[in-house]
């Protein structure tokens, strides 16, 4: 019998190639940087990786514009380098996930290159393409801003739902669909750990590619069109049944928009299209106006709503399966920068936002550099940046009539690039991340949060998520697959939840209040706790952010 959930009781770790560890001084993360820094990620308790990209690209969207499935970018090494960083990973216990973006893929692939050169190709309709007279087909507009479709001249258009150079594949062509199961299972047959796979919820389109209501600039976001779009059942199970269930591996989707009504489509343990998945709802604390990114217009962080939808995306994934916990990844600012109002930036408050998901059920994700406490990043001006959708948004910014200072303030605070910076290793020149000149600027704090320093300080921020991996594989009888209840102590600004198994029952306490706040949890020994005022006849006292698990 396949065994589906050795996953479970592992913690997962991010890397973001470029800027985990240059090995060979061109200033670019590369493979041979990451396996020279395994036993780093073994020290500290990981037993899986995700690696963001590392197949052929011209890096317009930091890889996920794949202009070869077969091949590995030569910015980060060669085939033979993933074959040694699979078998050396496997050594220490750790399992490799590679990205898997299939939703579209690079204007530079072969498949798009010819269907430039002959519209009567086969592989045109592997993309979406139509004749469109007065402008583009439709009003859809593009995640990293603008419309959806660009012209290849005449009147033929693509369509793109991120940059134009990621052209979305057509998931209703069979022979398309073929090859990319074929090339899932080259991978797979490498004995990779599984996937995380990208974009998922949008490889189906509303067929009718009609208009849909606009908003003030004319065009509407493509959730509603494209988004976990009825349909999309057919293409992910057929997906699966080709690929992923003829191995042991484990699948994780980036699964944006399904509604938790449709989690046991997802990922119900029996024959769900995925074995789980990141579930996107609390992860924006903010309501922002106008579709992905919109960092010019954010509203005010509704606390009660956020952790209500927190809580429920936990107890309706437990009735279904297995979910994939988060606060960071690389698309997202720093979680101290999202999630704690800036009068109250502190340690504590990012130790808090770790132990408030970590003990949540599922497995928990850490994103390069949470582990150090990063933070998010300042760079003095748009040139210095590199991600591509906070260009854009800068130059929508620009164009619907904000200061240059304004628009880049803005991109500053949500941009991607917070997250992609060179991550530091030593407190020497580039944080010891490159002997040249890193791709993108380190963070100008790099020193405080060098891991070497870090390593050797036992009430660090390292040490604190080395404690937290520990003991949830220490307490695992309780924290993997007890269940999860949310907790109400009355405070308004806490999140507050219990995991219960036959073995016991563990409560994780939070606070995002600037005062002290009392809990009556109960008698218990405190595994983990920062700002613990006083905890005495069953009344846990914590300062201002502060938080503690408790054994009860
Ligand atoms: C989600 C990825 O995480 C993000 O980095 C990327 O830009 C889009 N999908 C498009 O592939
Ligand atoms: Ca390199």
């Amino acid at each position: 019998m396949k065994n589906k959930t050795w996953w479970h009781d592992k913690v997962a770790y991010q890397i973001y190639p470029r800027s985990f560890m240059d090995s060979n001084g061109d200033g670019i993360g590369d493979i041979n940087g990451i396996i020279s820094k395994l036993d780093y990620l073994k020290e500290l308790g990981v037993e899986i990786v995700w690696l963001s990209p590392v197949y052929r690209s011209p890096m317009d969207d930091g890889g996920y514009d794949i202009s070869d499935y077969y091949d590995i970018d030569p910015i980060f090494g060669k085939k033979e380098d993933m074959d040694k960083l699979l078998e050396e990973a496997n050594k220490r216990g750790i399992k490799i996930l590679m990205d898997l973006v299939i939703n579209h893929c690079s204007d530079e692939h072969e498949w798009f290159q010819k269907a430039l050169e002959d519209p009567n190709c086969e592989e045109a309709d592997y993309f979406w393409f139509r004749e469109s007279e007065n402008g583009p087909p439709n009003n859809w507009r593009s995640m990293f801003g603008g419309s959806a479709w660009e012209n290849v001249g005449g009147n033929r258009y693509y369509m793109h739902l991120f940059s134009k150079k990621q052209p979305d594949l057509n998931w209703e062509n069979p022979v398309l669909r073929q090859k990319l199961y074929d090339m899932i299972n080259y991978w797979l047959d490498k004995g990779l750990g599984g996937f995380r796979i990208d974009a998922i919820t949008h490889i189906k389109k509303d067929p009718t590619l009609r208009s849909y209501p606009p908003d003030a600039d004319g065009m509407a976001g493509c959730f509603a069109p494209t988004r976990n779009f009825p349909g999309i059942g057919e293409y992910l199970t057929d997906l699966r049944k080709n690929t992923f269930d003829k191995y042991e591996c484990v699948t994780v989707a980036e699964a944006a928009g399904v509604p938790f009504g449709d989690l046991g489509a997802y990922i119900n343990a029996e024959d769900g299209y995925f074995d789980t998945m990141f579930d996107f709802s609390y992860s924006e604390p903010y309501a922002y106006g106008n579709g992905w990114h919109d960092c010019f217009r954010p509203g005010e962080w509704d606390f009660a709503a956020w952790r209500d939808t927190l809580y429920m995306s936990q107890t309706e994934t437990e009735k279904i399966g297995f979910g994939a916990v988060f606060i960071e990844n690389h698309d997202y600012p720093r979680s101290m920068d999202k999630f704690i109002p800036d009068a109250y930036r502190s340690e504590r408050a990012q130790r808090m936002l770790g132990n408030m998901y970590f003990f949540m059920r599922g497995i928990p994700f850490i994103y390069q550099g949470q582990e150090l406490g990063m933070t998010n990043t300042r760079m003095e001006k748009i040139e210095d940046f590199d991600d591509i959708s906070t260009k854009n948004h800068y130059r929508v910014a620009l164009r619907d009539g904000l200061s240059p200072e304004k628009a880049l303030e803005g991109v500053m605070r949500y941009s991607r690039d917070n997250a992609r910076v060179p991550f530091p290793w030593t407190t020497g020149e580039n944080g010891g991340f490159t002997t040249g000149k890193p791709w993108l600027k380190c963070h100008p704090d790099y020193k405080e949060f060098a891991a070497e320093k870090l390593m050797k300080d036992e009430n660090s921020m390292y040490h604190w998520y080395k404690n937290m991996i520990r003991l949830r594989s220490e307490y695992k009888d309780i924290l993997v697959e007890g269940s999860f209840a949310p907790m109400d102590f009355g405070n308004e600004k806490s999140v507050c939840y219990s995991r219960t198994s036959e073995k016991g029952k563990i409560v994780s306490i939070n606070s995002f209040t600037p005062e002290l706040t009392e809990y009556a949890c109960g008698e218990g020994k405190v595994l983990n706790g920062d700002g613990i005022h006083s905890y005495e006849n069953g009344v846990l006292t914590l300062e201002p952010f502060g938080c503690a698990l408790i054994l009860l």
